[in-house]
């Protein structure tokens, strides 16, 4: 039982004013036009079933100009595109804004301090302008936009750093109370800059979010049933939830299973526990998405570069067979759940496992044979674009991430419409879940 919950029970009789101080907030039942809600395990749009496939872009409010923001959004509507996941957090430290001055490279955020822990906020034309941008080409172009506010990788331990200090666990950014704070106004800035826009299709707390992170271990407070991530998402749903009554609001998580039996698989004749399935990673997905203003379910889907043993001589899982197990276990507990569920991410490196493994993944994610007719969907990493013409086409972005030749970053899971094999795999797909909405 939740503790807000068991303090309303009490209350009846002796608590009134703890009960109303811990209540939690609710969604509204009736939302605005043109806001995506739920119905049991679907989406609705206007009162009408909502299911898609949609693109993952990351990189849209990194480029600096707004043609190119609005080809992309072009060529997604024509390939049936209904729903963009980005990023609505773009964090750096006082050494790199040095460097983002020189090459106008997007920042929401930087680390230096106006007062206690208090990051400059820039909502200027090289900041926030820039998010505007896409989330209103977006909502020119019929498309809604999943915006998450911090990342597990590249992200979140500048928070742990700065505000924590070195040497601290990556796992404190969900404990701290200071970084909680400092997560909470940016988080307050966000959704109150897009609160009215129906352009927003979700808020997602995080993007992948685990106990250990690129740059930083995990603690011995982030273990298989510590909750630290589920105590974490409760808290930051129902913080969301008292700004924004009316959007939906999911975890960003990859969808870790917490199992007393967790699956295991046999690698090298060795068999091996499953650290997607035995809690190691910190997500317990059963219970997460159980939360009440976890509105739907999310997860993300790399075998390849999570098991790269799996298609190892003396593995008895491929690739392919541990993708289609975990599509199915997220199907089934979002059916429990009662909430819709999307395959936010997923992707393989090479043109040759995309175009044999895709078709069996988007068929089994997208089936609606198992149950009586409820309709997934699917989000695949990541949209690539060509043609794009800023800075003559070749362009540094962040990170290694660049530009090249017109085409928008390529990390090996990019599919360009140049690949038409797979390109159709997902304008197909996109066609039918178009037909199965509105
Ligand atoms: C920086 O980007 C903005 C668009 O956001 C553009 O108008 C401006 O010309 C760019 N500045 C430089 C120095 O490239
Ligand atoms: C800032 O980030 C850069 C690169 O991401 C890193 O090399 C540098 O050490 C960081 N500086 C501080 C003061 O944290
Ligand atoms: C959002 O809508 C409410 C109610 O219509 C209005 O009071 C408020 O000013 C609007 N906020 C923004 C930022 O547009
Ligand atoms: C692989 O072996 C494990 C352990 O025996 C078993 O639980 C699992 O179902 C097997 N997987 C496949 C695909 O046969
Ligand atoms: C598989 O196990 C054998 C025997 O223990 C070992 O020599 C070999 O290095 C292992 N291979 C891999 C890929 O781990
Ligand atoms: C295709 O997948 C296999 C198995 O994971 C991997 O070894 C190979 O490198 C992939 N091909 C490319 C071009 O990435
Ligand atoms: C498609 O475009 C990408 C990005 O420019 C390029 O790397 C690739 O060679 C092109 N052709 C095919 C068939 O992938």
């Amino acid at each position: 039982m939740q503790l807000s919950a068991l303090a309303c029970l009490l209350s009846l009789y002796a608590l009134p004013l703890l009960c109303e101080a811990t209540t939690v907030p609710q969604k509204n039942s009736k939302v605005p036009p043109g806001f995506v809600t739920t119905k049991g395990k679907e989406f609705e749009l206007d009162g009408k079933p909502f299911a898609f496939v949609g693109a993952n872009s990351y990189w849209l409010p990194l480029l600096t100009s707004q043609s190119d923001v609005d080809a992309t959004l072009e060529s997604m509507k024509q390939a049936g595109v209904k729903v963009l996941r980005t990023w609505g957090f773009n964090a750096i430290n006082e050494t790199e804004l040095q460097g983002a001055l020189e090459t106008n490279l997007t920042y929401y955020q930087a680390c230096t301090p106006i007062s206690s822990f208090q990051w400059l906020l820039n909502d200027g034309p090289q900041g926030l302008q820039r998010l505007d941008n896409v989330i209103a080409s977006a909502s020119k172009h019929d498309i809604k936009v999943i915006v998450a506010f911090t990342n597990n990788w590249y992200g979140s331990d500048l928070y742990v750093n700065w505000i924590a200090g070195a040497g601290q666990p990556h796992d404190v950014f969900f404990t701290d109370s200071r970084i909680i704070a400092s997560y909470q106004s940016y988080v307050k800035t966000i959704v109150e800059r897009y609160k009215n826009s129906s352009a927003i299709f979700a808020w997602e707390l995080m993007n992948e979010a685990r106990c250990v992170s690129d740059t930083l271990p995990a603690g011995p407070a982030c273990v298989p049933g510590s909750n630290t991530l589920k105590t974490w998402y409760e808290e930051q749903s129902n913080f969301v939830r008292s700004l924004d009554a009316n959007h939906l609001i999911t975890t960003g998580g990859e969808g870790q299973f917490f199992w007393e039996h967790p699956l295991q698989y046999w690698f090298n004749h060795t068999l091996v526990s499953d650290y997607n399935y035995n809690g190691q990673a910190g997500e317990d997905f059963d219970h997460d998405t159980l939360l009440s203003n976890i509105d739907f379910g999310s997860y993300h889907m790399y075998p390849q570069s999570w098991y790269p043993e799996l298609d190892h001589p003396g593995s008895n899982f491929t690739i392919e067979s541990w993708g289609l197990e975990w599509i199915d276990q997220h199907i089934h507990a979002a059916n429990k759940a009662n909430k819709p569920l999307i395959l936010e991410e997923f992707g393989v490196s090479g043109l040759q496992n995309k175009t044999t493994i895709y078709p069996s993944w988007v068929q089994r994610a997208l089936d609606t044979k198992h149950a009586t007719i409820v309709h997934r969907s699917i989000m695949p990493w990541q949209w690539g674009q060509l043609g794009l013409t800023e800075d003559g086409g070749n362009r540094p972005i962040k990170y290694s991430d660049a530009i090249v030749d017109g085409a928008s970053p390529n990390d090996g899971n990019t599919f360009y419409p140049n690949q038409t094999q797979v390109w159709d795999i997902f304008t197909r797909a996109a066609k039918i879940q178009n037909a199965r909405s509105g």
